[in-house]
This record gives structure tokens, sequence and C-alpha cells, in this order.
């Protein structure tokens, strides 16, 4: 009986599973959309309950239409969306709340009421104070859901990221994470990977609501739902993190970037933590079972593709994210147009959430094709602000980086990419990497595969971009961008 593996990638926008075969080719998938709330301007939530009658549904169809039999599957692993906060009964299953998601804004005042800790976050947590992580969207809930502080006193209202939460409902009632979905709360300490009572007392937030923290790789239960059969569930990895597995980013000094909702550049550093003094993160990269973690440097970009949505969607330009590339193919370069799309303040490395878009730069001569330019190209250059603050915090000389994710479509932002880093940009075959990493964790704990050194064997090239443009060009278009940004900081007070 052949045999398969797969993963359940609940990512930001919508959920999938997709079957791996044990050379990793994917050998079926499902996906379905959730809806994207917005109760008020910064705020975004998403309904728990949705996702995972969404889960069960692409894990159902998945099956009907590969005629696989759950029998055939050897284990499953679980890929998430990272911070993004549900709290839930333990008893009924209910959320007391929808989940906060890692956009949402709305704990502003709760992170500048921290900011006098920043230095003993950054120290503990490898992250800086903002409302991108799980704790003051935690705080928030319990100091704004009527009984909910209590119900987390006494043990009935749980926490969870999305891999929690799913896992719980998967395996009927076990409440865990893995160390690299942790290591996003702003909660758990970097060395000891374990809450941190410290910060949870700075928090106000009881220990006893938040899930045991277990390595990212490793057999943490049997599927109660969604299949006939039980499987173990024995990978869990947060999306970026899944992302740079799969790319079996697994040296000291691989680099990928996810080019998704966001843009997420992932840089291993091996055992060290590496505290970053340029606006980067220090998060864990994985834990394989028992050894020791592998930590990484995060520049994380949080509008790259969601832009192209927006001009798709607000501005009507374009009638699906493919046609970008058309619209912008239509003139040689920007024109002068640059676009800051700083839409929930600016991350990495500038940390700004007073920040708001601008498109500057306009004059008679531009159009709707330099606008898409400047779309694209906003991405390619919010990835040069990261990799400079990386190669500056690393000490190392990043020669190559390896891409994935839906906006690796855009032939026209890769050779951008490549023109303004000015080093080699390689996409990998499989673009699913994010599921893939998940299944590769999963794979690595139920003796699949023997070891990384087998993974590494399965990663192949389909395309690579290196600069053709001139280094007098470069240093032209990155200052404007640099000026562009300048101008977009502080719009909010
Ligand atoms: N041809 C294209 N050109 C430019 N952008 C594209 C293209 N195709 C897809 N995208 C963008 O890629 C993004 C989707 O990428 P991907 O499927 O990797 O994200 P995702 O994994 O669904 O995101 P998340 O996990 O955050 O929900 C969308 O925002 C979309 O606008
Ligand atoms: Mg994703």
């Amino acid at each position: 009986m052949k045999m398969f593996i797969g993963a359940i990638d609940q990512g930001t926008t919508s959920t999938r599973f997709i079957l791996f075969d044990h050379e990793s080719n994917i050998v079926a998938s499902h996906q379905i959309e959730h809806k994207q709330i917005f109760p008020k301007a910064g705020w975004v939530e998403h309904d728990p309950l949705e996702i995972w009658k969404n889960t069960k549904q692409v894990i159902e169809t998945t099956l009907q239409k590969s005629e696989i039999s759950d029998k055939q599957i050897v284990a499953i692993g679980i890929t998430n969306q990272r911070e993004t906060t549900v709290i839930w009964n333990k008893k009924t299953g209910k959320p007391y709340h929808n989940a906060i998601v890692w956009q949402d804004t709305r704990t502003d005042k709760i992170c500048k009421s921290l900011k006098n800790n920043e230095k003993l976050f950054q120290q503990k947590t490898g992250l800086l104070i903002a409302t991108y992580f799980s704790g003051p969207k935690i705080k928030w809930l319990l100091d704004n859901v009527k009984g909910l502080r209590n119900a987390a006193k006494n043990g009935n209202a749980i926490f969870g990221n999305m891999d929690s939460w799913i896992t719980w409902n998967l395996t009927g009632g076990k409440h865990l994470t893995d160390v690299t979905n942790a290591s996003r709360t702003m909660l758990m300490n970097l060395k000891t990977l374990d809450w941190d009572a410290e910060l949870l007392g700075i928090l106000d937030i009881p220990r006893k609501m938040l899930p045991e923290i277990c390595s990212s790789s490793g057999i943490y239960g049997k599927t109660k739902f969604g299949f006939e059969n039980e499987i173990p569930i024995s990978g869990i990895l947060g999306d970026q993190q899944a992302a740079l597995f799969g790319q079996t980013c697994f040296q000291k000094g691989d680099v990928k970037n996810t080019y998704g909702t966001g843009c997420f550049i992932l840089l291993n550093t091996g055992n060290e933590i590496v505290h970053s003094q340029n606006g980067l993160l220090t998060t864990v990269g994985y834990q394989i079972q028992n050894e020791k973690p592998v930590y990484a440097l995060e520049g994380s970009v949080a509008i790259a593709g969601s832009l192209i949505q927006w001009v798709r969607d607000n501005l009507n330009l374009i009638k699906d994210a493919p046609e970008i590339d058309e619209l912008a193919a239509m003139v040689d370069d920007n024109g002068g147009v640059y676009f800051v799309p700083a839409f929930s303040g600016l991350f990495a490395p500038h940390w700004n959430s007073g920040a708001r878009g601008t498109i500057i730069g306009l004059t008679h001569f531009a159009n709707k094709s330099h606008i898409a330019r400047s779309v694209l190209e906003s991405t390619a250059f919010q990835t040069r602000d990261v990799f400079d603050a990386m190669q500056k915090d690393s000490g190392l000389k990043i020669m190559k980086l390896k891409v994935d994710g839906g906006m690796t479509n855009s032939k026209l932002l890769m050779q951008f990419q490549a023109d303004i880093l000015n080093i080699t940009v390689v996409a990998s075959k499989i673009a699913e990497t994010t599921a893939l990493g998940a299944t590769y964790a999963a794979g690595l704990a139920v003796g699949f595969w023997k070891d990384t050194n087998e993974l590494q064997k399965f990663w192949k090239e389909k395309q690579s971009w290196n600069s053709k443009i001139t280094k007098d060009k470069r240093i032209k278009l990155y200052n404007k961008w640099q000026n562009a940004v300048k101008r977009s900081l502080n719009w909010e007070k």
C-alpha cells in the first residue's frame, strides 16, 4: 500500500490540506478561504468555528478527490498563521470572542503602556513590543470580554494560536503548542523555552490558560475527528518557520523569503540566539524532538501580497493578481512613483505604528501602470530594508535568497528583487513550502524520513534571477524609496 503524509496549512486568508508522497511531491490538496472580519478601522478578526469547519472540509474533500484512504496517511503536520489569538471554553469548545488576527492594531494602547519594559521583553523573548504579537491580544480579551478573566483564572478559558485551536479540536482536547508558535506570544523565554513568570505578571495573564510548549517535531496525539482511523499528529510549525523548514534552510546562514499576505524573511542562526540591533526579531526557527532548538532572525513585512488584493478590490485596477504583471509591464520603470503600503503601520525594521500608506512622486506623466509597478516594487524595497538589517545583525554576507509564496509568480517582482538586492534570488520547485515544512516535521517524528540530510535531497530549483541594473541605478532607486518611507512615518500620532 502506497503511503502518504498530510499537512493542514491554516493561513491568514485560507485553510488548505495537502497530501505529499515519500518523494515530497504533492498528490492532492484542497483549499477554502475564510471571512476577513473588519469591525473597525485597524481591527481584523476571524471566526474560529468557521476555520475549524473549513479544516474538516478541506481534509474530507482532499481525501474524496484523491481516493486516498486515511489508512494510507502515516501522519499529519500542522502549520498556521502565527500570533492570531483564540480563547475558548474547554468544556463547551466555544470561543469567547472572534480570533484577533496578527494584523489587528487594537492593542496599541496596551503596547504603549508596556514600552518601559521593552528591553526586558526583547532580552527574554527576542521580540519588540508590538500589536503584532499574541500577549497584548490575550490581555485585551481578558480586559474586555465580560467574565473572561475569572474563567481564565479558574481554568475554564484557555488560549491558543491557530495550531493549538486545531490540535485541541482534532485530538479531542489536547492543549499544546510548539516552540515556534510560542516564540511569537511575547510570553515565552527564548532560553528556557518555557512561559516566563515575570512577563506573565506584567501582562496579568494566568499561566493556567496557556498550552504546554512542545518541540516542532514529535507525536503530540492522535486524530479523533476528521478521519475514520486515528492518525498521529506529529509536527507543528508556525507558517514562516515551516517555510524555512520546507526550503530545507537547515544550515546556519541559510535564508528564505515567503511572499504571501505579508512577506517574511528568516535567517537560520544555528543554536545561537542573535539579538537584533537593527529592528529584527529573534525567534525559534524549529526544534526537532529532543535536539537543541535552532534560532532565527526574522524580518516581518506586514503588507505584500495583500496590497495586490487591495489594488484589485479597492482600486479595481486589475481583475486578478496575475494581471498586475501585465499592467506593470506596459511601462519601463516606475516613472518616479513610490508606494509605501503602511496600512497597519510599518513592521521590520521600522516598527512605526503611526505610519500610513503613501503614494508619492506623482506627476502628470504617471499612469496606472506606474502605480502597478510601484506596488510590486514596494515588496522588493521592503525586503531590501530587512535584508540590510539582517546582514548587519548577523555579520554574514548573504549571497542567495530562497523564495516562495504566491507573489513569486510575478516575474517582474522577482527580477526587481534581484536588481535591488544584487544577489541571486532562487525559487524552489515546490511552491507550497509552508505545508511541506510541517509535513517534513511530522514525517521525521514518525520515521517516514530519516533525517534532515534526506530532506535536503528533495530541494530543487525552479528558476533563478540575477541583477540586470547598474550599481548607480540601484542606489538611486533605493534612496528614493528610503525618502518615501520617511514621509510615511508618524502620520498618526
Ligand atoms: N501572479 C501574481 N502576481 C503577484 N501577486 C500574486 C500573484 N499570484 C498571487 N499573488 C499574491 O500572493 C498572495 C497569496 O500568496 P500565498 O498563496 O502564498 O499566500 P497564502 O499562503 O494564502 O497567505 P496566508 O498564508 O497569509 O493566507 C496573494 O496576496 C496574492 O495577491
Ligand atoms: Mg500561507
